[in-house]
């Protein structure tokens, strides 16, 4: 695709959204991020603040947007695609608080698609999750293993798929929804209580404190980089790829927690001590996807393997807190 495009990013200032607007901006497209800066960070953007093909609205897209859609559309002409990653992503917050879960994950999504069938956006993506999937579910999950979410976060992310194949049979939307396993990197917040094990792990070991591993530490995940997932996720938006498809995205390898943790000891030269905490309640023991769909409809190939990733993510935390007070922007 040459022609410049208006890319609404949702979510944009988070972990994996400001990702995909870094490829989106170096492509040459105009980007608008909605974002209401609960869990994401200004600073995570603050490569294109000046760039005239970038705009930021702080918006809440649980509430009426009207008036943010109409901001976007007076910055850059008719919005053509959208990226919607902005949710509530704490999976304990969402059992503790419901309703306001749908607020956000099933709400929001569906206000955004009525922009899009409204305004004829050619393309939605849409951030879905691996915590669709039903616990017991034989590993590698593949796209039709059983889907039975053990969450209201997972339970809402499964209805936004409901929602996305709705817009599309009826209303001739086109989407992409990805199903992400456990995405790591720079810019993944490990002060967040609710962070992904890795930017946690890597935390700890540069700062020198305690490694907790839940159960024996033999418990997998397949953990992908965000740089490939951003990538997966401009490919579908800007193209043809994944047509109305809905497509897991991970490595296919499955990583213990032990090893996880063995590894990022050795790459950050940590004395770190690692304990063992009994097992969390609803912690599933094996997770792993399949990658014929992400090959066969996105031609989806991760680049970076897990060593690369955490090198690079270690590299990314030692230059965090080298400038500790960058992260200020945030107005959570
Ligand atoms: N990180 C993962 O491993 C993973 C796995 C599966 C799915 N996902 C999905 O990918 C998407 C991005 O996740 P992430 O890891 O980058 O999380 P993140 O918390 O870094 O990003 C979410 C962004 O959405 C914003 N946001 C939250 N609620 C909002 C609201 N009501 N209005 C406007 N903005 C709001 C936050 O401020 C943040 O910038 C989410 O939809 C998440 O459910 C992530």
């Amino acid at each position: 695709m040459t022609e410049p495009q208006h890319i609404l990013v949702t979510g944009g200032a988070g972990f994996i959204g400001s990702h995909a607007v870094d490829v989106l901006m170096r492509l040459g497209h105009c980007v608008t991020v909605f974002d209401n800066l609960s869990t994401g960070y200004l600073a995570n953007l603050e490569q294109w603040e000046a760039n005239p093909r970038f705009r930021f609205i702080h918006a809440d897209i649980a509430a009426d947007l009207t008036d943010a859609f109409n901001r976007a559309v007076l910055g850059f002409g008719r919005i053509t695609r959208i990226a919607h990653f902005a949710a509530q992503t704490a999976v304990p917050l969402s059992m503790d608080d419901p309703v306001a879960d749908i607020g956000a994950n099933v709400t929001g999504l569906v206000r955004v698609l009525e922009y899009a069938r409204r305004n004829k956006v050619a393309k939605v993506f849409f951030a879905s999750s691996s915590a669709i999937y039903d616990d017991d579910a034989p590993v590698p999950v593949s796209e039709t293993s059983s889907a039975r979410p053990s969450s209201p976060y997972g339970i809402n992310k499964l209805t936004g798929e409901f929602y996305l194949d709705y817009y599309a049979r009826l209303n001739g939307l086109t989407f992409t929804a990805l199903r992400f396993m456990n995405v790591y990197g720079p810019r993944q917040d490990p002060k967040s209580w609710y962070s992904g094990v890795i930017s946690i792990f890597l935390d700890r070991a540069v700062t020198g404190q305690p490694i907790t591993i839940f159960d024996d530490g033999e418990q997998t995940r397949d953990f992908v980089y965000v740089t490939d997932v951003a990538e997966a996720v401009t490919h579908a938006l800007l193209t043809g790829a994944g047509h109305n498809a809905v497509i897991n995205i991970g490595t296919g390898v499955e990583v213990t927690i032990n090893t996880l943790a063995r590894t990022i000891l050795s790459l950050a030269g940590s004395a770190s001590p690692v304990r063992h905490e009994p097992a969390r309640a609803g912690d599933i023991r094996r997770s792993v996807t399949t990658m014929d769909q992400a090959e066969a409809l996105l031609a989806f190939r991760p680049r970076v393997n897990l060593q690369a990733g955490l090198q690079a993510t270690l590299t990314w935390l030692r230059q965090e807190k080298s400038r500790a007070p960058s992260r200020s922007g945030s107005a959570a």
